[in-house]
């Protein structure tokens, strides 16, 4: 029996640069889709996918992620007293989702950096890591779609998705052997290559299950692309020593950090919406796309 994925990491550290303005005094994990923000589309896909323990990596000037995954009493009254249960229960429901827990990362030097700040709430069990600004949509939880996969072969496994032409150089890039459809065993990893360079174009999306021995891997990783100390570079050291294997995931990833990608997916999640999707599709129509 392999262990249950009941843990998850949710590095929120970033400066979300690629959003500036908005993101000056705001976390970027906050921007809404419609009107739910980021981190809670990704928090509500874990849940799905039957993690528990939730451990937020977060920096300075992220509370309002905190605030949002508390109890807001004055709000709470406020709907409860003007009747408006629905609210109310949607409400309670964010602070209800699951143990939520904090940390900081005090300095932006990394993905690897930032998952390593897990390493005493993770233990001994193995553990999701999961992107808010990867916005999975598809019928099976994208984290769901991965714990199949390592329960199966009971090693890590990681999230990819095709990636064609130059955009590949903007992820981590896999070559890796399709052992079964849609799962792959990964030969080797590299973290944003040149376009030339790119051994596949299997990109890694931000979805990872680890196991522990991630930890001791990031403590060698020495600074990599942008002078950050990268996860996949931890991946690649792992690699020498244990099977990776990587799922390409059944569903729509957006890339929600970047300007373009969020306004793509706040149309496609609005169309999808019963109480909106109707009368935003005719406004949609009646533009003049000329
Ligand atoms: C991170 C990872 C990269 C991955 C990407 C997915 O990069 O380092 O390997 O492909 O997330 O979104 P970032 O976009 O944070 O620079």
């Amino acid at each position: 029996m392999v262990n249950k994925i009941r843990k998850a990491v949710f590095p929120a550290a970033g400066l979300g640069t690629r959003f500036l303005p908005a993101t000056k005094s705001s976390p970027k994990e906050m921007l809404p889709l419609v009107d739910k923000p980021l981190i809670q589309y990704v928090v509500e896909e874990s849940v799905a996918s039957g993690v528990e323990s939730i451990l937020i990596i977060t920096g300075r000037d992220k509370s309002a992620i905190e605030n949002h995954f508390d109890i807001s009493f004055e709000l709470e009254q406020l709907l409860k007293e003007r009747n408006k249960l629905d609210l109310f229960d949607q409400v309670r429901a964010i602070s209800d989702i699951a143990q939520i827990s904090y940390t900081r990362q005090k300095q932006a030097l990394g993905l690897g950096h930032a998952i390593y700040q897990a390493k005493d709430f993770v233990g001994s069990e193995p553990f999701a890591a999961l992107l808010a600004d990867d916005i999975v949509d598809s019928e099976i939880p994208a984290l769901q779609q991965m714990v199949e996969v390592y329960e199966r072969y009971d090693a890590p496994v990681i999230a990819t998705m095709q990636v064609d032409g130059e955009d590949i150089s903007r992820f981590g890039v896999i070559d890796a052997e399709e052992v079964e459809p849609n799962v792959f065993k990964i030969r080797d990893m590299v973290e944003k290559p040149p376009f030339a360079e790119a051994p596949s174009n299997l990109a890694i999306i931000g979805r990872y299950i680890f196991t522990p021995d991630i930890f001791e891997a990031i403590e060698q990783t020495k600074p990599g692309s942008g002078g950050e100390i990268q996860i996949t570079d931890a991946m690649r050291i792992l690699l020498q020593k244990r099977p990776f294997y990587a799922v390409k995931l059944k569903g729509t990833r957006h890339d929600a950090g970047d300007k373009l990608g969020f306004l793509i997916a706040t149309v496609e999640l609005a169309l999808k919406r019963e109480d909106l999707g109707g009368e935003f599709r005719e406004y949609l129509r009646s533009l003049d796309l000329g």
